[in-house]
C-alpha cells in the first residue's frame, strides 16, 4: 500500500541531498508516493512565490511532507517560509532527536530528544521600536506570548512521545524565576500534565541556563526535554553540536493534521552544487518519517546501515572528518543496506 506524501527538494544543497535520500528510500522500498512541489527560492524563481498554492494544497491533502532546506529570500517582504508553514498547518511540536552516531568522540551513547514548542513564545514576533535618548529608535521591544492550551498540548505531546517510545523521563525546561508570566505558565501547565503520567513517566525541571551547562557536562542525564520555542531552538542546536553538528541533525514539525520532516540545517549556499553536503541529516529525517507512518522495519534497516557505515569509518563526508562526497556516501550506504 502506498502512502501519498509531498516532496520539496528545497534550495542550495537541497536537491543534492534529496536525490540521495530518495535513492536510499527507493532501495529499501519505502511506501511513499511522492507529489513533487517547489518552495523557497525555487518557488520565487518559477512563480514569484516562495510558498506556491499547489505546494500548500498538496501538503493539506497528504498531511505528510519531506522537505529540503529553503533559502528565505532577504528583502522583498518575504516572511520566513518555515515559520509560515508551521502556522499554516499548526505544526505545534518540533521534535529534535540527538543521538551519537560517530563513535570515539567526547560524547558516546547520547540519546536524547528535545521537544520544542513551535508556534508561540518569542517567535510570535511582536516587535517594535520607540524613541528614547534623543534617538528615534532608541529602544527595541520584543514581545512574546504563550497560551495555557498550547503549553499543555506541547507538554502532553512530550509525555505521550515518552510513553510511545520507551522513554523514562521528561524534563521541563524554563526560566520561570525571571520570565515569571510566560515561563511561569509553561511550568505550571507542565506540572499539571506531568501529574497525569505519575508512576509511568518521571518528570523533573531545569532552569534553561543550568540545563545548557549540564548538556555539556553531563548530557546523559537527559531523556526527553520539553521547552518553549526560543529555548528549544537554542538547546537543540547545542545538542546537535555534541554529536557531530548540523550534518547529522534531523527534525520533525508535527501537528494534528500534518507532519513535515526536514533536516535542522539550512541550504548551505557555501557548499551547494559541489557534491560536499552530508545527506544524513535529511536521511535521518526520512527515517523519522518512516517511523511516523509505522514502518519501523524500514527505518531500522536504514538506521543500521548508517551506523555500520559510519562506524567502519571508511566513508565519511568532510563535515564528519572524511573525504567522501554526497554521491560516494550515498553509494556506500546503499551497499551497507542489509
Ligand atoms: P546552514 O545550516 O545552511 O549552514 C551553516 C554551516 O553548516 C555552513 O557552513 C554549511 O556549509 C554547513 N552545513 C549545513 N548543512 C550541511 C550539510 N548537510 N553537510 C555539510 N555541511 C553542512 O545555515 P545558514 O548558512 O545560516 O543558512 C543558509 C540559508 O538556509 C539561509 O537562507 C537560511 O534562511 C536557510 N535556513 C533554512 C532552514 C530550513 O529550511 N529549515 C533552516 C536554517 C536555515
Ligand atoms: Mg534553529
Amino acid at each position: 500500500k502506498t502512502i501519498p506524501a509531498t516532496l520539496i527538494p528545497g534550495d542550495g544543497i537541497g536537491p543534492e541531498i534529496m536525490d540521495s535520500v530518495v535513492e536510499i528510500l527507493d532501495a529499501v522500498g519505502a511506501p511513499f508516493a511522492w507529489e513533487r512541489h517547489i518552495a523557497g527560492m525555487a518557488g520565487v524563481d518559477a512563480v514569484n512565490d516562495p510558498l506556491p498554492k499547489d505546494t500548500i494544497e498538496s501538503i493539506r491533502k497528504t498531511g505528510l511532507a519531506l522537505k529540503g532546506p529553503l533559502t528565505t529570500p532577504v528583502g522583498g517582504g518575504f516572511k520566513s517560509i518555515n515559520v509560515t508553514m508551521r502556522q499554516e498547518f499548526e505544526l505545534y511540536a518540533n521534535l529534535r532527536p540527538t543521538k551519537t552516531i560517530i563513535p570515539g568522540g567526547r560524547y558516546e551513547d547520547i540519546d536524547l530528544v528535545i521537544v520544542r514548542e513551535n508556534l508561540e513564545g518569542y517567535y510570535a514576533a511582536m516587535e517594535n521600536t520607540i524613541p528614547a535618548n534623543g534617538d528615534k529608535k532608541g529602544i527595541a521591544l520584543s514581545g512574546g506570548y504563550v497560551s495555557r492550551k498550547e503549553c499543555e498540548r506541547i507538554v502532553r505531546f512530550a509525555f505521550d512521545y515518552a510513553v510511545q517510545n520507551g522513554r523514562k523521563k521528561v524534563t521541563l525546561v524554563h526560566k520561570a524565576n525571571i520570565i515569571k508570566q510566560m515561563c511561569g505558565m509553561f511550568l505550571e501547565a507542565g506540572r499539571k500534565v506531568a501529574a497525569e503520567y505519575k508512576g509511568k513517566i518521571e518528570c523533573d525541571e531545569r532552569i534553561v541556563d543550568a540545563c545548557s551547562m549540564q548538556l555539556v557536562t553531563n548530557p546523559w542525564q537527559f531523556d526527553v526535554i520539553v521547552t518553549t520555542n526560543l529555548f528549544g531552538d537554542i538547546l537543540s542546536d547545542q545538542a546537535a553540536g555534541l554529536v557531530g553538528g548540523l550534518g547529522l541533525a534531523p527534525g520533525a514539525n508535527i501537528g494534528e493534521k500534518a507532519a513535515i520532516f526536514e533536516a535542522v540545517h539550512g541550504s548551505a549556499p557555501d557548499i551547494a552544487g559541489k557534491n560536499l553536503a552530508n545527506p544524513l541529516a535529511l536521511l535521518l529525517a526520512a527515517v523519522m518519517m518512516l517511523r511516523h507512518v509505522r514502518r519501523d522495519d524500514l527505518a531500522d534497516r536504514i538506521d543500521t546501515a548508517i551506523k555500520n557505515l559510519i562506524t567502519s569509518g571508511k566513508v565519511r563526508t568532510r563535515d564528519m572528518g572524511g573525504e567522501a562526497g554526497t554521491k560516494e556516501l550515498t553509494a556506500a550506504l546503499k551497499q551497507a543496506l542489509v
